[in-house]
């Protein structure tokens, strides 16, 4: 098998060192790893696979000969949109963890257990889009559900410091001693933001718009009726959902259950007897999305309500990203 190239671009950042972390895990076909990031950190060292690499800055040249096969962005918007296209223009291909191609229609967006087969769009431009966090591990879900024809969708999430990055964290942990937060507008202990990025005319915010574009863009359904309320929890790792689903077609619990339980990446933890239903202290730090608390919404004919958990740094980010890397790997030795 071939031996590959890949570049991690933002690695000292939240997901970029999450990406190493992914990537010593799941030990794709490498031969060589070049890490990158701004000025600020270009020349300190990080320990990776068990030697030290050189953080090297992002310059318009840096990728020029090093004949890169693969590079996962997480850098910022502003880095990818500069940045991505020079680096495909490099020969490498992209997978960006930002929004800024995300919605462009020539660019696929991808959750490798739900739309793999989208993967070879990028072609078109040397990009694949990751999504949104909250919007990753709701894709797992649903995508089963179209069994029974989806409807509409409500999304109201409960989302983790760790998704606004290190100075989120910062935030959560300065902010449990007293300290004024200094990425978020307000403090983020013993509270809770009905705001995840900027607001828009319509009174959404970008994160609530993410999710409904994303969703039918991932889903292949355009015109899905989808909304969405995005709220920052004082919860360092994993973010939660409760998520409201309508059908076109009558449907048995015991029908979603059997589809999520064969549902690649997915785990059903729901025994209310016992006290039994995802959490985000225990999805924290691992791979899978949780479901569970599934019950009938009894307001509408065909609906369930359900809550879903997942770690957004791993399968919300990084680990999504090293998948699209590793389906990618998979296609080409196909
Ligand atoms: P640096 O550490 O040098 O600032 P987070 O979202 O956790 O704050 O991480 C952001 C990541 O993006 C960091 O690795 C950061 O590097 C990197 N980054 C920010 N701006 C740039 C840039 N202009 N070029 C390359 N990397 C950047």
């Amino acid at each position: 098998m071939k031996q590959y190239k890949i570049a991690v671009v933002g690695a000292t950042g939240m997901v970029g060192r999450m990406f190493l972390r992914v990537l010593e895990e799941r030990k794709l076909p490498a031969s060589e790893y070049f890490l990158f990031a701004s000025a600020r950190s270009a020349g300190t060292t990080i320990e990776f696979m068990g030697k030290k690499h050189t953080v090297r800055e992002l310059t318009e040249d840096a990728f020029k000969d090093l004949g890169v096969d693969i590079a996962l962005f997480s850098a910022g918007g502003g880095t990818s949109k500069t940045f991505a296209p020079i680096v495909a223009a490099s020969g490498a291909v992209v997978i960006d963890n930002s929004s800024t191609w995300r919605m462009d229609p020539d660019i696929p967006l991808v959750v490798p257990e739900v739309n793999a087969a989208d993967i070879p769009m990028y072609k078109n431009k040397g990009i694949i889009a990751n999504p949104n966090c909250s919007t990753i591990q709701a894709m797992v879900a649903l995508e089963p559900l179209k069994a029974f024809g989806l409807k509409r969708v409500i999304y109201s999430t409960y989302q983790a410091v760790s998704g606004a990055g290190m100075g989120g964290y910062s935030d959560l942990e300065n902010g449990l001693k007293g300290e004024a937060p200094k990425k978020f507008p307000y403090p983020i202990a013993g509270n809770v933001l009905p705001q995840i990025d900027v607001f828009l005319d319509t009174g959404y915010t970008k994160e609530e718009q993410k999710m409904i574009d994303e969703t039918r863009k991932i889903l292949g359904l355009p015109e899905l009726r989808v909304t969405a309320t995005t709220v920052r929890v004082p919860v360092f790792h994993g973010h939660s959902e409760s998520i409201n689903v309508e059908f076109e077609k009558p449907f048995e619990l015991s029908e979603v259950r059997k589809l999520w339980e064969s549902t690649e990446g997915l785990i059903v933890q729901d025994d209310p007897a016992k006290g039994v239903y995802p959490m985000p202290i225990n999805a924290a730090d691992t791979d899978p999305v949780y479901v569970g608390r599934l019950r009938r919404d009894f307001s509408v004919e065909n609906g369930i309500n359900f809550w879903c958990v997942a770690d957004n740094i791993r399968k919300g980010a990084a680990t999504n990203a090293v998948q699209i890397a590793q389906e990618l790997i998979r296609q080409w030795e196909a």
